[in-house]
């Protein structure tokens, strides 16, 4: 059922699969990167059977997350264009932080934070998946110059480091905003919840005040 009297469809069945198997995909490629990005880090690898299977699974895991991130990168794209009201909405991150939410611009399904997250984690993952081509020894590093291994390792490594931080505040910020984790759980939210969050998105559903 879309709607009903109490709750608004937020996410559907296939958005939530999608979303929880990019997130379990996330776990199984940073656990397994972290391997071989620092010796601090090196235990690790027994959650993966040792040293040797983090090295060969982590890029199978990676082939695995380009199609899951582009199922959810064509589900999101258009959800997440930028627009003028966005723009005015990051203005206000301090008063959103210091919790006062009563001068923001309307958010729509998504806000402009949820908006920047989105570009911001798609920029980490083609950063990800072009560096990760290059540095994959057993199937394509021979193709290019060592130089280019090399800068490509760094960009991989650093974009690997940037995306951990991003989602580290998408779950910080998931479990912050009350509510939010269930959407994702069970695709639905209360009428109240999205009239607080996301207002405009709530106008949309509900043609109303409601
Ligand atoms: C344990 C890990 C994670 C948790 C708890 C989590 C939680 C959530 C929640 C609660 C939402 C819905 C927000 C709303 O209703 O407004 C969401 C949406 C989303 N998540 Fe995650 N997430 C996790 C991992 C990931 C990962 C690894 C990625 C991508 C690499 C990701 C990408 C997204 C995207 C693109 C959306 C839709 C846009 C948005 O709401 O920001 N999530 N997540």
């Amino acid at each position: 059922m879309k709607n009903d009297s109490r709750t608004l469809l937020r996410f559907t069945v296939p958005e939530r699969i999608n979303h929880w198997l990019v997130a379990l995909t996330f776990f199984l490629l940073a656990l397994s990167g972290l391997v071989y990005f620092q010796p601090l880090y090196y235990p690790l690898s027994q959650l993966f059977g040792g040293g040797t299977w983090a090295r060969i699974l982590h890029p199978f895991f990676g082939v695995v997350m380009i199609f899951l991130f582009g199922g959810m990168f064509f589900r999101f794209r258009k959800l997440s264009i930028i627009t003028p009201t966005d723009k005015d909405w990051l203005r206000h991150v301090r008063e959103i932080v210091n919790g006062d939410e009563q001068h923001l611009p309307e958010a729509g399904k998504l806000n402009g934070g949820q908006k920047v997250m989105f570009w911001s984690l798609v920029t980490c993952m083609v950063l990800l998946i072009l560096s990760g081509i290059v540095v994959w020894r057993a199937y394509f590093s021979f193709l290019f110059p060592i130089v280019v291994v090399r800068f490509a390792a760094v960009v991989h490594a650093a974009a690997g480091v940037v995306m951990i931080a991003l989602i580290m505040g998408h779950i910080y910020i998931a479990i912050w905003t009350k509510e939010s984790i269930g959407a994702m759980l069970y695709g639905r939210v209360r009428r109240a919840w999205a009239k607080q969050h996301h207002p405009a998105w709530f106008r949309e559903m509900t043609g109303g005040d409601k």
